[in-house]
């Protein structure tokens, strides 16, 4: 059996998705994360992007043990150079290089010939590698590039020290089959092809990210770009939870290879993603979504309960879906609270405990029971809200059919605490316009969700929303018992995310 070389890109590609963006401590969280759900290789970050980035990177560098960690560089010095500085502190630091290939991009993107893009990608791998042994080149645009030019820059990047050569599927442009027959002719038209690892990263813009990305693996490519929840640029990438989930599924299809991936770990991974990117993972999304396991039919429910495997092809148990467990009450201690939080996955701080403790108490004096679904909300919250520039310390609000909704809110800021009110279509519109004023931005609100976190009519209610700022699209997320006070929360995230970058 071969191993498939699980490289998540959700800090890198991932993060790229717009709306979706990351602090450097919660960078950290997802990448302890994604080391327990035992993926390979963390690709962290973009370094000459940002000094965030680049600091987000050094600090995953000195915390993961066991995966590798990436950073991407353009064929650029200085691009190399912040790279190798982010991965150094890593006990597997990898860097990788990419440079587009296609017609495409040469004429419109460089205006250069075939001939010096050759020579740029080469000399960016012998820099490279002077820094850090194991480097990984991606012809970017391959799938519409011209093959002769592939396999010739190809050649002479494993040439130059590239250990892993990444196919990209950059505008998810490619189908099964043809992905098919460009790995298996790469690896009969480059000579030296066997001192490489072949990789695939596909993007969905035409829904076949994951298709591609099996089909890559069938024609004999060893490692796989994919991100958790399938995040990522425009429609996305490869989702993570669908390659190992299909790998693991159909043993008959993939009998040559496995992932060293702790499928139990999936649903937390998943879930951790999409609170700390705000990005909501559809309901009816494979693996993680909510309905994945849900039967609604009665025949289906009637056949599940005689035999599992009639309409269920996966264990939820085996991606880490549990039936969420009544767990504490108002009487519960912090000893049990914290104990509980862990098993849960979250490390949270003195300080994160304090606060996520004071809440937790808050909501067991209005909610009867708490579930761990309760908990992770709080918890979720409380990992950004410590790092905040602007919370809610109070707000009111007086709506109904026949006054004009009005909202009064206060929010501190460091600590100073200021107020702003206003009136507005509904009592949610009215506090946004109360913190517009207060923060001085003039927030666009693109996207507004309501979910429950759990059931009940005492359940939390958690809001997702998105922002238009300065032209920017910025995502946050609050919850609380009351769905107005999820809504400022989300509100406050999301303008935090901009004011702490
Ligand atoms: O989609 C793409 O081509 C990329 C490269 C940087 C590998 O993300
Ligand atoms: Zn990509």
């Amino acid at each position: 059996m071969e191993k498939i070389i699980i490289f998540d890109t959700t800090l890198r590609d991932g993060e790229q998705a717009p709306g979706a963006s990351l602090t450097a401590p919660q960078k950290l969280e997802i990448a302890f994360q994604l080391e327990k759900l035992g993926v390979d290789i963390i690709e962290a970050g973009f370094p000459v992007a940002s000094p965030g980035d680049s600091q987000a990177v050094q600090a995953i560098a000195r915390n993961i043990k066991k995966s590798g960690v990436c950073a991407l560089a353009r064929c650029l010095a200085q691009d190399i150079e912040a790279a190798a500085h982010a991965v150094k502190p890593a006990r597997h630091p990898r860097i990788h290089v990419f440079l587009a290939t296609s017609k495409i991009h040469l004429q419109y993107k460089f205006r250069k010939a075939e001939e010096e893009i050759m020579g740029i990608a080469k000399d960016a791998i012998v820099r490279a590698r002077t820094f850090c042994d194991d480097i990984e080149f991606s012809p970017e645009d391959a799938t519409r590039s011209e093959r002769p030019f592939l396999f010739k820059i190809v050649e002479s990047a494993i040439k130059a020290g590239a250990r892993t050569i990444n196919i990209p599927d950059t505008v998810g442009y490619s189908y099964p089959q043809e992905i098919y027959s460009l790995i298996t002719d790469i690896r009969n038209n480059v000579p030296n092809i066997n001192k490489a690892v072949i990789a695939i990263h596909c993007h969905d813009d035409l829904g076949m990210a994951v298709a591609n990305s099996l089909s890559a693996v069938l024609a004999g490519a060893r490692q796989v770009h994919c991100t958790v929840n399938g995040i990522g640029e425009r429609a996305g990438n490869a989702s993570l939870e669908e390659i190992v989930m299909a790998v693991k599924t159909r043993p008959d299809v993939f009998a040559k290879v496995y992932t060293q991936i702790n499928t139990k770990e999936i649903f937390r991974t998943s879930r951790l993603v999409s609170n700390l990117t705000d990005f909501v993972v559809p309901p009816n999304k494979a693996i993680v979504g909510r309905n994945a396991f849900r039967h609604e039919s009665g025949i289906h429910q009637d056949a599940v309960l005689k035999k599992r495997i009639t309409y269920e092809i996966m264990d939820p148990h085996d991606v880490g879906i549990a039936e969420s467990q009544l767990i504490l009450g108002k009487h519960s201690g912090r000893h049990a609270f914290r104990e509980r939080l862990k098993t849960q996955g979250f490390h949270l701080d003195e300080e994160q405990l304090n606060k996520a403790f004071v809440r937790f108490k808050e909501l067991a004096d209005k909610k009867k029971d708490i579930f761990d679904d309760d908990l992770r909300a709080i918890a979720e919250d409380e990992i950004r809200i410590v790092s905040a520039v602007w919370q809610l310390v109070r707000f009111e609000v007086h709506s109904g059919t026949i006054l004009k909704p009005k909202a009064r809110v206060v929010v501190k800021r460091k600590s100073k605490q200021l107020t702003g009110t206003s009136t507005g279509d509904g009592p949610v519109d009215a506090c946004f316009k109360a913190l517009d004023k207060i923060t001085g931005y003039k927030a666009r609100l693109q996207d507004f969700r309501l979910e429950a976190v759990t059931s009940g009519k005492d359940a939390l209610g958690q809001v997702s929303l998105c922002l238009k700022i300065k032209g920017i699209e910025i995502n946050g997320r609050g919850a609380s018992t009351d769905i107005v006070e999820a809504a400022i929360r989300a509100y406050l995230d999301a303008i935090n995310k901009i004011d702490s970058a």
